[in-house]
């Protein structure tokens, strides 16, 4: 894992920040939210639903909070206004999970009342192990009322198992990632081997019990076996990537007859995101290395 680190003092630099906004830019729609709509509607063409986040997390101040909020009211009503296919993407950080699951909740259900009226399905995505069980508290609560809610589990996590189980029971929607965040050994597999075969047994339990899911991953060898798994089972699930990551792929998905969601972040928030993407690959660390020496 150490080679995937990048020095968190590196990336306040603004020689680091100039270089990486470069990299950046292929996995984020833009600045703005005519930006995002432009990519949604890019992303319907090519036959695949959208699902839109504002960049940001980790937010404690009540303004910002309430402008986030304010934020993704506009964007849902826009999304069908233009008549996007799709929905929302929403960290809980960005809407007072800091400052308590009461705050939290409060501004999500306000979200989701008008992503009902306007057709959109809401995820909620999950961040570091820290905030795991109070987001699960907050889905539970919020799914009992709304239906089109779902709420990610992380591969990654050794506690996952369990919370998929419980999940299940309470006929969840879920859409499994391998975790993009860093974590300490005693909660977390670190080795690619071990989140992978975790994956595996994660994905094999939602092909047998889930109603309607999501497999949100770049990686070919689960791609496959998700194919695999939906003929002999006949389940609603979609395949999730994230703008930018996998683009010759996406098509031959659509193409088979699989359902594909984008995922499209927006907005000037763009470097933790951006990290969390560059960590994920040698390859783009090479990258960014040599786009130092043109620079
Ligand atoms: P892996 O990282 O092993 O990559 C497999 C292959 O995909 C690579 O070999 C490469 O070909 C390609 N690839 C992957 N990442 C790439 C990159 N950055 N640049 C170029 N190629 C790349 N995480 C989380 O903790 N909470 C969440 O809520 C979400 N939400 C979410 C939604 C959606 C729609 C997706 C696709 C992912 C997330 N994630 C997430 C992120 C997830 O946890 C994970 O970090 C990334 O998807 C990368 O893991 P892969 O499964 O793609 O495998």
């Amino acid at each position: 894992m150490f080679q995937y680190r990048i020095d968190t003092k590196m990336e306040k630099s603004p020689l680091v920040e100039k270089v990486l906004f470069k990299i950046a830019r292929q996995w984020i729609a833009g600045d703005t939210m005519d930006d995002a709509l432009q990519s949604a509607r890019q992303a319907n063409k090519n036959g695949m639903n959208a699902i839109l986040n504002k960049l940001g997390e980790h937010m404690v101040s009540k303004p910002k909070i309430n402008q986030t909020v304010d934020e993704y009211l506009t964007l849902v009503s826009n999304l069908r206004k233009a008549k996007v296919t799709g929905g929302l993407s929403i960290k809980p950080t960005q809407v007072g999970l800091a400052l308590g699951t009461k705050e939290c909740s409060k501004n999500l259900e306000t979200i989701i009342e008008q992503a009902l009226q306007d057709l959109a399905f809401v995820w909620i995505d999950m961040e570091s192990s820290e905030y795991t069980s109070d987001t699960f508290a907050i889905y539970l609560s919020l799914f009992e009322k709304y239906e089109r809610l779902g709420i990610v589990i992380q591969a990654n996590l050794k506690r996952t198992q369990k919370d998929l189980e419980m999940l299940l029971r309470k006929g969840a929607k879920i859409r499994l990632v391998k975790g993009a965040y860093h974590e300490s050994p005693k909660n977390a597999y670190r080795t690619r081997h071990d989140v992978d075969e975790n994956y595996k047994k994660l994905m094999k339990r939602l092909f047998d019990d889930a109603n309607e899911f999501a497999i949100a991953t770049h990686d070919s060898k689960l791609i496959k076996m998700a194919i695999n798994l939906s003929r002999k089972h006949e389940r609603k699930f979609e395949f999730q990537m994230l703008k930018g990551i996998r683009d010759e792929l996406k098509p031959t998905l659509v193409k088979d007859g699989f359902a594909v969601a984008e995922y499209i972040p927006y907005g000037t928030n763009w470097l933790p995101y951006s990290i969390r993407r560059l960590k994920e690959r040698k390859r783009n660390i090479l990258l960014l290395g040599s786009s130092f020496i043109h620079s």
